[in-house]
């Protein structure tokens, strides 16, 4: 029997909740999308409602199912990518979770990881690959025990399940039957050796974290389940799941060692393939996992920017210098350079290679002639400097020269942008024609599982380019050297 004609990837972003159909081209057929609310009860502190995200999740896929002019019949696979390492605590008998999912970019946690590097630092990186931040799930797990009435009480009685965001769409989506995650998003809650790809006993113990309220790890693609029957007419099986940047990892076709890209959402990570070995970063890079597709597993280095597109929604949010996001590329046109002035976008503290929890958004250099264009450049600017520290390291720590970077994301349709990246970088920036990674990158995980599409050959076909941007010879080094005065006074404020 031949299989349906399209696969459905569900991607579950920091701001916004995404279906796309896909055929068996790799072409997009249909697309939905619902924003859904940003909580900050406090500074430094960011929530999502899970309730929230999962019915805007389940409300798009239907909507791009109906978009796309076909039924659920027509699905032969879906593929889940989520934001990664943003934590879900929910009571397995009503459902509930337990308060609002703390999320990736919030420093609640910034006070006792200060402590624990210090101690256990080394230790932890060894299993885990990566550094002590509460960026990531352990600590955020720990603090919603700690604070939530009778948790304690109902994690040892077998209540409690605990879920980065793939693990709770796909608990809903199977109408809570399946209680599962994948190697990829396991990889970044601290509790996961990246060795033995086992949760690991000791440190479950360090962040007191009981064993049984977490998901059982399986691989990248394969069948973990079916949608239940409640949801759609059919049933799909659920076949693929990678934390986002993974995803978009594979999206981007980076299956070969050395190969790297750049993803531009919120934030702005960039991943290079290092093949079967983890190699652990001397250089404040995070060792992740890549895919684990059968038996094999693909290990990453990875730089994470905390805000890259997040600080233009805040020139149009915060500031009301743009009404919409692509105003920006204009104003900031409107001036020939910065005019000495530096945006450091660390509104949720600094990732890599810095690693400053307490860190916050830091603007200098602003004279008597600084207008608002200035600034949209020094925002623009800010991103492509990000990338640079994080190449940098990249390149340090794998012995590699990096010769081109794939790029992809809402930003890299800034023309302005991907021109600075190059030029900064003094490094080819490669976008494709197809930008939606991501999503593609989830697809074709599920789509392999199922039998969809033969092999990664016949994936890796489907890549075209869109536009090279080649970097113009010339000396950023004042330019480079201005940024680095901003992180100095970034990091002396936090620091004080
Ligand atoms: O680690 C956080 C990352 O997964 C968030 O990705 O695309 O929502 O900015 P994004």
């Amino acid at each position: 029997m031949s299989l349906p004609n399209y696969i459905l990837a569900l991607d579950q972003g920091t701001t916004s909740s995404r279906a796309i159909v896909f055929n068996q081209q790799g072409n997009i057929v249909a697309l939905a999308q619902k924003e859904f609310a940003q909580i900050y009860p406090q500074p430094g502190w960011v929530e999502h409602d899970a309730s929230e995200i999962w019915s805007t999740q389940a409300g798009v896929l239907t909507e791009a199912i109906f978009k796309a002019g076909i039924t659920a019949k027509d699905i032969a696979a879906i593929g889940i990518t989520n934001q990664r390492e943003t934590t879900v605590i929910w009571d397995k008998e009503t459902g509930r979770p337990l308060g609002n999912a703390i999320v990736w970019q919030d420093r609640r946690t910034a006070d006792y990881c200060d402590q624990l590097k210090v101690t256990q630092g080394q230790f932890i990186q060894e299993r885990t690959g990566l550094i002590v931040d509460a960026y990531f799930s352990a600590t955020k797990i720990k603090w919603i025990l700690d604070h939530t009435k009778d948790a304690r009480q109902m994690a040892a009685e077998g209540r409690l399940l605990f879920g980065t965001i793939d693990s709770w769409l796909v608990w809903n989506l199977t109408g809570g039957k399946v209680h599962i995650t994948d190697v990829t998003n396991a990889s970044r809650t601290l509790l996961f050796n990246i060795h033995t790809l086992t949760w690991d006993d000791e440190l479950l113990q360090l962040f007191d974290i009981p064993k049984n309220i977490l998901p059982e790890v399986r691989s990248s693609s394969e069948v973990y389940g079916e949608t239940a029957g409640r949801l759609l007419a059919s049933k799909i099986p659920i076949a693929g799941i990678a934390g986002d940047q993974q995803a978009a990892l594979f999206g981007q076709m980076c299956i070969d060692v050395g190969m790297v890209k750049n993803t531009y959402g919120t934030g702005c990570f960039m991943l290079m393939n290092i093949g079967e070995r983890p190699i652990l970063s001397k250089n404040n890079l995070v060792t992740t996992i890549a895919w684990k597709i059968g038996e094999k597993v693909n290990y990453a280095l990875e730089g994470s920017i905390f805000i890259a597109g997040a600080v233009v929604q805040w020139l149009r949010d915060g500031l009301g210098i743009i009404s919409s996001s692509s105003e920006i590329e204009d104003l900031a046109r409107k001036v020939n350079d910065n005019g000495g002035v530096y945006l450091v976008p660390a509104f949720a503290g600094l990732g890599a290679p810095y690693w400053n929890g307490h860190a916050r958004g830091t603007l200098v250099g602003m004279t008597r002639g600084t207008t608002s264009a200035h600034i949209a450049r020094a925002a623009l600017e800010s991103i492509a400097y990000q990338t640079v520290d994080v190449l940098k390291a990249m390149e340090s720590d794998s012995n590699v020269s990096i010769k081109e970077l794939r790029v992809d994301g809402g930003a890299t349709s800034n023309n302005l942008l991907m021109q600075l990246q190059a030029d900064m970088l003094g490094t080819k920036v490669v976008r494709p024609r197809i930008t939606e990674t991501t999503a593609m990158g989830a697809a074709y995980l599920a789509g392999l599982a199922i039998g969809f599409w033969k092999d990664i050959g016949e994936i890796k076909e489907h890549w075209k380019l869109d536009q090279n941007f080649e970097p113009a010879s010339g000396n950023n080094h004042a330019l480079l050297k201005g940024w680095q005065r901003a992180i100095f006074a970034a990091k002396a404020w936090a620091d004080f």
